[in-house]
């Protein structure tokens, strides 16, 4: 196919030349690319220049992460109806419910081991494992401030203290409605339904008389998210 170069070195193969040069022996053949070959890059550069227009200039595909973003934003739709659905239900009994069905409990569990021991304890006794009183109240007494049926713990939980020197915080705003549901399922699962419970009342905060409630003296230590 390839005629010979004035270049070239004729070789015993017919229209096949050698390059003048040699480099440490080794001679090189002169000679024209394949047309298949040629044809697969010609393609390639067609196709790139159609791919780089479409994808990256005219936007006519999707990429990989706008269709996962896509999906996850189904996805989250689906979660926060079913979340609607569930607050819409959401009671004393279908919180003792909860707090019967182990894999919610375990859930709730692993909320308060990282949002709640520091204040409450790991037994929820608001002591910790040394005996030292932790700034909590327990939890698993029958003495309620806010109420001891599962709704009365939930919006304890999702509104926090109504003494916002106390450290218990609106939860709500850390945790979505389903976390502090968990949550709430978890600490009901150390009382028993239908148990009685008596009001306790608040302990003023130590901190802040009154008439001198400088903010710097809030005893709050800040929850940790
Ligand atoms: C920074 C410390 C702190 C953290 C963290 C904390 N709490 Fe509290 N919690 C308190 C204090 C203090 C009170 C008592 C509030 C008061 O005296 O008004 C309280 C009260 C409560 C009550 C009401 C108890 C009652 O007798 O009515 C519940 C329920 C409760 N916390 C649950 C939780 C849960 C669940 C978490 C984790 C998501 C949590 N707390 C995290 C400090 C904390």
């Amino acid at each position: 196919m390839s005629e010979p170069t004035p270049k070239g070195k004729a070789t015993d193969r017919p229209g096949v030349v050698l390059r003048e040069h040699v480099f440490d022996g080794i001679e090189e053949y002169d000679q024209k690319l394949p047309n298949w070959w040629l044809f697969t890059l010609y393609i390639m550069i067609v196709f790139f220049v159609i791919y780089w227009f479409l994808y990256y200039q005219v936007g006519m595909f999707a990429s990989d992460a706008e269709r996962i973003d896509a999906k996850i934003a189904v996805i989250d739709q689906k979660r926060d109806a079913q979340l609607q659905e569930m607050l819409a239900t959401l009671d004393d009994k279908s919180l003792w419910e909860m707090s019967r069905d182990s894999a919610r409990v375990e859930a709730g569990h692993a909320i308060f081991a990282g949002k709640c021991v520091a204040c409450h304890g790991e037994d929820l006794s608001g002591y910790n494992a040394e005996g030292g009183k932790l700034a909590g109240q327990p939890l698993n007494d029958t003495e309620w401030l806010y109420g001891g049926n599962p709704m009365d713990v939930f919006n304890t939980i999702s509104n926090g203290s109504p003494n916002l020197l106390s450290g218990m915080i609106p939860w709500k705003n850390m945790m979505s409605p389903a976390d502090v549901a968990k949550v709430t399922a978890f600490v009901m699962s150390h009382h028993k339904e239908g148990e009685e419970w008596t009001k306790g009342t608040p302990t003023a905060p130590v901190a802040a008389p009154a008439e001198a409630a400088a903010p710097a003296a809030a005893p709050a230590e800040p929850p940790k998210p």
